[in-house]
């Protein structure tokens, strides 16, 4: 018996196999089940994929326990001090990072692609004013397939680095004007003379009757939220794209139901949620009170921005953004910001908690995003619109992985079934 192999017996018939266990650069090892079904007629059953791997992947690591993440190997704490989003966005996509004339040759491209189709904009007065910007942004990348019908050929590449550009680049100009059409103003085009947060800044505040001039510490701060945001390996949001671009779809469509699956409340929609609370929270006086919901198990409340199914010991992106938050709110002279100290304080309370300690559950990145961007000015319905935006690189980067990997094949999982047993219909006037 190999010592590489975990050995299964199926005690009703005394079958055994051996099952390849797999060792990846890092992380845990894996056991690999392609052949069970075929040899011994048993599925797995693991919901919420607790303990399976749906794909080798080569783009971002995550220690759990130990609180790394790493894009292309690179920590996410040196890629924030020093990298730009861009920039990152290289490395996520293409697997390097780029050297002067490759990073201005793929600036110079985003650059030139942020501009829609002049009748994608008719569709935002399709929707109702008030409509969720999220809402928006699922219909509106979605209908970028009906526009771009030149690259959605998925098996050239060409047109898969055709549609990643286009993805990447006009995402903040849908993004902004999903934000203007809630608020009732003009859409802002896109400024090519700016760089792609100071841009974003632009299309989301500016208006056409004012000058506009973008706060380059919040542009940086902007570019730093970015970088956190654009991959985190396969969570929930980038298994849907994943699923759905497996089927063939093409990546707007993918990338779109990928924006569904990240709205949610314990995915993206959690930053949102956290300033939610915050706000509902009032006052550090009220503090013992929303703790000991959350550690009540006969209550549904939970810490919004707490916990996380990786990490077990602390969210490296949560230690970066606290340290911005500090920054940026100096910086606009709001350092006594009521919601930050309120936060400050939640955090320290909930980590002495023995019912967080023991649940090993830390801030996760949602809990001071919100803070920085509401103190930017960026509204708490466009919290979840920003960490599509910047998560849009990492869909695009496992996608693009996706199509040339091998072993791929369309995401079909099977069940457990529970139902009724094979029964005959019964006309209705015998039931
Ligand atoms: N507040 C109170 N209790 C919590 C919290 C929380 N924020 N998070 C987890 N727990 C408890 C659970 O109730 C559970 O208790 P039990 O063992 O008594 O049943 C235990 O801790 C383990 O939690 P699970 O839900 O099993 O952990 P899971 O990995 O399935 O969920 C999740 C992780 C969804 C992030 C969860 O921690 C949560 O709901 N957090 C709040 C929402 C949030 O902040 N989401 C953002 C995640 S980061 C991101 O998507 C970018």
């Amino acid at each position: 018996m190999s010592k590489n192999t975990l050995t299964l017996r199926d005690n009703r018939t005394g079958k055994t196999l051996d099952l390849e266990i797999q060792q990846g650069v890092a992380g845990p090892p894996v056991v690999d089940i392609r052949s069970l079904y075929g040899e011994m007629g048993i599925f797995t059953l693991d919901p919420g994929f607790k303990s399976t791997a749906s794909c080798t992947s080569q783009i971002t690591f995550i220690d759990g326990e130990k609180g790394i993440l790493l894009y292309r190997g690179y920590p996410i704490e040196q890629l924030a001090e020093k990298s730009s989003f861009s920039e990152t966005a290289f490395l996520l996509m293409k697997g390097q990072l780029p050297n002067q004339q490759e990073l201005d040759e793929f600036n110079d491209l985003l650059t030139h692609h942020t501009m829609v189709h002049e009748q994608l904009l008719n569709f935002y007065q399709g929707f109702r004013r008030d409509a969720h910007p999220m809402a928006i942004m699922v219909g509106v990348v979605g209908a970028l397939s009906a526009f771009y019908h030149d690259s959605l050929d998925i098996h050239d590449p060409q047109h898969r680095e055709i549609s990643a550009i286009r993805l990447l680049a006009k995402i903040p100009t849908i993004a902004a004007a999903s934000y203007k059409h809630s608020i009732g103003q003009p859409f802002i085009y896109p400024d090519n003379h700016l760089d792609y947060s100071s841009n974003l800044l632009k299309m989301l505040f500016a208006v056409p009757s004012e000058e506009y001039e973008v706060n380059p510490v919040i542009a940086q701060a902007l570019d730093k939220i970015l970088i956190l945001h654009a991959d985190h390996e396969q969570n929930a949001s980038t298994s849907t794209v994943r699923l759905a671009g497996s089927t063939g779809a093409n990546p707007f469509a993918a990338i779109s139901a990928g924006i569904s699956a990240l709205w949610g409340p314990l995915h993206g929609g959690a930053n949102e949620a956290v300033l939610n609370m915050l706000h509902e929270i009032g006052d550090v006086k009220h503090l013992p009170k929303y703790l000991k919901r959350a550690t009540d198990p006969d209550d549904p409340f939970r810490l919004m921005g707490f916990g996380h199914r990786v990490y077990r010991n602390h969210d490296p992106r949560a230690r970066v953004l606290r340290e911005e938050a500090q920054k940026v709110l100096t910086a606009l002279g709001r350092h006594d910001d009521p919601l930050f100290k309120l936060a400050l304080e939640l955090e320290r309370i909930a980590l002495e908690d023995d019912y967080f300690i023991k649940k090993k559950l830390y801030p996760n990145v949602d809990f001071y995003s919100g803070i920085i961007e509401s103190a930017m000015g960026i509204p708490s319905n466009m919290f979840t619109v920003m960490f599509a935006l910047a998560r849009c690189v990492g869909w695009i980067a496992q996608w693009k992985e996706m199509i040339v990997d091998k072993d791929q094949v369309i995401g079909r999982p099977r069940q457990l079934y529970t139902g009724a047993a094979q029964r005959d219909y019964l006309p209705i006037n015998k039931r």
